[in-house]
């Protein structure tokens, strides 16, 4: 399906947003054709899970990839050893933008990552502060001006904290503060996460297929849509 290249993007506008988390392209194919995702996050770790390298060359192919399909904006985390090799990363992803994608850029909110953050951002990045675990972490993304912070509600849990509070604590942190930040829910195991979370006001969230796969199941609703063909069919509803 072509992009609407039209569409202005409003970064700002409220409202929804989903990403599929994901680096596997058939994941995206299978997905984003159905017009529900906002847009797609990426890592090195989800580039590994996906057998896909992390180069340069290799993320302006999948980025070729992608802006194919519908949707919006493309997340991809810098890499290096050294704050200018990630830097470097940074600002060779943020060229992979192409019409009617947007890239964002994924930091992790260390102190270094601060550092590469703030220089990306002054040559024009919009910067998602990743791995984050604490709530003071968001006061710190939402201090820089991030579009997003993305803490890690599932690791949270695994390392047996209380994850949907401290969640819970870093969206109010951000209503009461009006903090421009977005913040995006990743590292989601289960549709009913999402669910939940939503329930609450959170409004952004990053999952993989997994999940929305089960997002997009029901028993019911398979059998209601099986129904209504039969019904057609029996009323002469033929092609
Ligand atoms: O985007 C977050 C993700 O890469 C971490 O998720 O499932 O490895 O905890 P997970």
């Amino acid at each position: 399906m072509a992009l609407d290249n039209s569409k202005q993007i409003d970064f700002n506008a409220p409202g929804l947003r989903l990403f599929l988390d994901s680096a596997e392209p058939r994941e995206w194919e299978r997905f984003l054709p159905l017009g529900v995702f906002y847009g797609v996050t990426t890592n090195p770790l989800l580039l590994q899970r996906a057998g896909q390298a992390c180069t340069l060359k290799n993320m302006a192919t999948l980025s070729g990839q992608a802006a194919k399909l519908v949707f919006r904006e493309l997340q991809m985390q810098v890499w290096g050893d050294t704050s200018d090799e990630m830097c470097e990363s940074g600002r060779q992803l943020a060229q992979l933008a192409a019409p009617g994608m947007e890239v964002v850029i994924k930091v992790p909110a260390t102190e270094d990552g601060y550092q590469v953050a703030r220089r990306l951002a002054q040559s024009g990045a919009r910067i998602t502060m990743t791995a984050v675990y604490t709530p003071g972490q968001v006061l710190l993304a939402a201090g820089f001006g991030a579009a997003y912070a993305a803490p890690y509600l599932g690791r949270m849990l695994d390392a047996g904290q209380p994850g949907r509070d401290i969640v819970l604590a870093m969206h109010e942190i951000l209503k009461t503060t009006g903090g421009a930040s977005r913040l995006l829910v990743a590292s989601l195991r289960q549709a009913a996460q999402v669910v939940d979370l939503a329930q609450l006001g959170l409004d952004t969230f990053t999952f993989g297929a997994a999940v929305a796969a089960e997002l997009f199941t029901s028993d019911l609703t398979d059998q209601a849509a099986a129904q209504f063909q039969a019904a057609a069919l029996d009323m002469g509803g033929q092609k």
